[in-house]
């Protein structure tokens, strides 16, 4: 990308956009950054605050099913590069309203995908499409193997085959009009900024107060964890090394077993509160599991490895830390979210 050019983030006060917008707007001072969000439960510009006054960055919101607001965002901004993070995000939501997945995550990566095509039909040279998905379209593994590049899509939740949608309109606007586009797979991320409906915030948030581990099921599915920053990189990475029309898979190398990890969750957790370990598993209620719960992810990061020289740069063990460190060092992030004070940045901030 050149000097000055325009860039849209869609999604970016979200868990993964707020840390691929920090990164791209402080060590990009030369691009023009615009995140675009809707701000749905999802989306805190808490997040954002110490890069909201940056000369290099906006924030727009907006939100991707609205057509026209879309068409007349890329007529005025002419976006060169988009990196498309908004969605439904949250398996379990998806299980109750599946239709609210299919409008963003299909239909709102499409009104991206037309607006864009239709600036640069002309002309594609130097642009690019990136499509942020997950490694949840290629279904569950069995106890053995690993997803590549040449997995099946094979997704069982109604947010998978959303994402799985979107990842084929990509690659189909690619093939049928030579719109130039990246997509990447990532497994399961973890790290500050996670909203407490997810996996590790939502147990780090209920042993602060105490409160039952809902751990679903037998608790032996496995998922393979990415500390968020390290994701932020390789998006960086892929936007500006990845090749035209490839997918990469984007993975930690690192899997647990759901109460494995849960009970490594407990222990740090009774150390930083100073709490007699043990006192945080006995917290752990098994629950009703999850419909068409997958049992297990794990990502062959090989291609990204060996084709851009991408690894994780943290282990699981200080990413862990890091993030009970960041979630106990910011607890009125933590009340807000959950009181739902978040909701009022915007206003305060913006009007
Ligand atoms: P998130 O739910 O934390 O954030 C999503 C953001 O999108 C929010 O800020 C929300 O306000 C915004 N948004 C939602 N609907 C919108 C709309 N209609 N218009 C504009 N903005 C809208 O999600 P996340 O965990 O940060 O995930 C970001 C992306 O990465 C998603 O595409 C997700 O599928 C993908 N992904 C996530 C993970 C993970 O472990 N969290 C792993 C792999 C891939
Ligand atoms: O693999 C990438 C995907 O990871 C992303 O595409 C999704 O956006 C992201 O939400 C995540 O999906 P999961 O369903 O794997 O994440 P979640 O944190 O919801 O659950 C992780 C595991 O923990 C899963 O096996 C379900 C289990 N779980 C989850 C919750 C919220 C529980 O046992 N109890 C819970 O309360």
């Amino acid at each position: 990308m050149k000097d000055n050019a325009p860039i849209l983030i869609t999604g970016g006060a979200g868990f993964i956009g707020c840390h691929v917008v920090k990164h791209f707007v402080n060590k990009f001072p030369d691009y023009n950054i615009i995140n675009l969000d809707a701000l749905t439960y999802a989306g805190n510009l808490e997040n954002l605050s110490e890069i909201e006054n940056h000369p290099n960055y906006q924030f727009i919101k907006g939100d991707i099913n609205d057509v026209d607001f879309i068409d007349e965002l890329f007529n005025t901004h002419r976006f060169e590069g988009v990196i498309h993070l908004a969605a439904e995000s949250h398996v379990d939501r998806s299980i109750t309203d599946p239709l609210a997945f299919v409008r963003t995550n299909v239909l709102g990566t499409l009104n991206l995908l037309n607006a864009f095509k239709r600036i640069w039909d002309d002309d594609f040279s130097n642009k690019l499409f990136y499509h942020i998905s997950t490694d949840e379209v290629y279904g569950t593994l069995g106890k053995t193997g690993l997803f590549t590049e040449q997995t099946s899509y094979k997704p069982n939740s109604p947010y998978s085959a959303s994402k799985a949608s979107s990842d084929h309109f990509v690659r189909a606007y690619g093939e049928t009009y030579n719109m130039p586009f990246v997509i990447s797979n990532c497994s399961n991320n973890y790290g500050p900024n996670q909203f407490p409906e997810k996996l590790i915030p939502l147990f780090i948030n209920n042993i602060i107060h105490k409160k039952p581990l809902p751990v679903y099921g037998d608790g032996n599915y496995t998922r393979d964890w990415l500390y968020v920053i390290d994701h932020a990189g390789a998006i960086d990475l892929i936007f500006h090394e990845g090749k035209d029309g490839e997918t990469y898979n984007i993975g930690g190398l690192n899997e647990w077993k759901n109460i494995d990890l849960v009970k490594l969750l407990c222990q740090q957790m009774d150390d930083k509160l100073g709490r007699e370990r043990g006192e945080s598993e006995k917290l752990i209620t098994f629950v009703k599991d999850r419909p068409g719960h997958d049992l297990r992810y794990a990502i062959d990061a090989s291609k990204i490895n060996k084709e851009l020289g991408w690894k994780p740069s943290v282990t699981f063990e200080q990413g862990l830390k890091l993030t009970i460190d960041w979630y106990l060092g910011n607890r009125e992030w933590l009340d807000h979210v959950t009181s739902g004070d978040y909701q009022n940045y915007y206003q305060k901030q913006y009007s």
